[in-house]
């Protein structure tokens, strides 16, 4: 097969930062999505109604002419979030997820919630407005281990929930574990789960064997190549529960290159093609479509694309840096080759 056409898929998880640097991550986002669900954790953090058009417009400025690119807009949670907030969003159409950040968790996190308890009124709220809740799901608590943060969440906070709140969507974002993938399959219809391109291509040996690779340094943490494979057969399974969605989280250079490094990982300049490569070397290509273009809309209630892209088989190689505002950024995979190559005029 040298072309491959598929529905135009959506990002259910993308971080385009803000400032200066829209101008690099939104014309890259837009060039192969059609939609994408923009994560709230600037600084300070998306939390109005206010700030969400604010913000939505900054991204829009950045979209090419022409290109008809919407983004999802999401609210950030507090433990003083409001119910009215989210009845009022929703009426107006304005939020399409609300993203819970145990305070402490991950970049830009440290405005998030402390005690998931604080929110019965504002989970109720939304799942009455069928507003998906988007859970960074890691337990933050300093005793428990870095590779099992996720595997503690599901146990210690997300299978009560699911008892709380039968109704509420809920979304398990960027899964990272065996024991992640078996909640989600075993889960009831409410619940799914994003899975992004480095996860599926990595896992914690090439973070750590031999040197140490910043720039494979994301949240929640690789782990080992197990649950590395579990994450695969999930995505090519044909489940809708498991879709598309990069956390393509861009930090410029030096902040990767650091004694302090931060976490996430940018794949936006290239997301498709990553999905692409993995479904391929699993003999998947023809799940790839249900996982990129359909399930992450059908489980959101969100009408599928129906514009098509192309991808061709062509061997090209990831740029080793990109401008990013004044700055650079090593994008996910610099300098190594990629089989699949989406064509411009698809
Ligand atoms: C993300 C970021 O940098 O905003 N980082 C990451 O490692 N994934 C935050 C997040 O999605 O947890
Ligand atoms: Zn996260
Ligand atoms: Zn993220």
């Amino acid at each position: 097969m040298t072309e491959l056409r598929l529905t135009q898929p959506d990002d259910l998880h993308v971080h385009f930062r803000d400032g200066d640097y829209l101008a690099t991550t939104v014309p890259a986002t837009a060039r192969q999505f059609a939609r994408a669900i923009a994560m709230p954790n600037l600084a300070p953090a998306v939390t109005t109604l206010e700030a969400i058009t604010a913000y939505r417009q900054r991204i829009m400025a950045q979209v090419p002419a022409g290109v008809p690119f919407q983004p999802l807009m999401t609210l950030y949670l507090t433990d003083h979030t409001e119910p009215a907030l989210i009845l009022e969003g929703a009426r107006q159409g304005l939020i399409h997820g609300c993203k819970l950040y145990p305070a402490g968790a991950t970049t830009h996190s440290h405005e998030g919630v402390t005690d998931i308890r604080y929110l019965d009124a504002v989970l109720q709220a939304m799942s009455d407005s069928k507003i998906p809740l988007l859970l960074h799901g890691e337990v933050t608590d300093p005793a428990i281990d870095v590779f099992d943060r996720e595997a503690r969440f599901i146990d210690k906070v997300l299978t009560p929930l699911l008892l709380r709140f039968p109704a509420l969507k809920i979304i398990l974002e960027h899964i990272t574990t065996e024991e992640a993938v078996q909640c989600v399959q075993q889960g009831p219809a409410t619940l799914a789960a994003t899975i992004t391109p480095h996860h599926l291509l990595l896992n914690r040996n090439d973070l750590l064997v031999g040197s140490i690779k910043p720039h494979y340094y994301c949240l929640p943490i690789l782990k080992r190549a197990q649950h590395q494979q579990a994450l695969i057969k999930a995505a090519i399974s044909g489940n809708p529960k498991f879709f598309l969605g990069t956390d393509s989280a861009p930090h410029v250079i030096h902040k990767k290159e650091s004694s302090h490094g931060c976490a996430g990982i940018y794949s936006a300049h290239a997301a498709i093609e990553f999905y692409a490569e993995v479904f391929e070397q699993y003999q998947a290509l023809s799940r790839l479509e249900g996982f990129s273009s359909h399930f992450g809309a059908d489980f959101y209630g969100l009408p599928r694309n129906t514009k098509q892209i192309i991808l061709e088989q062509e061997d090209w190689e990831v740029p080793a840096v990109l401008s990013f505002g004044n700055d650079s950024l090593k994008p996910f995979w610099a300098g190594q080759t990629l089989r699949w190559r989406l064509r411009h005029d698809g």
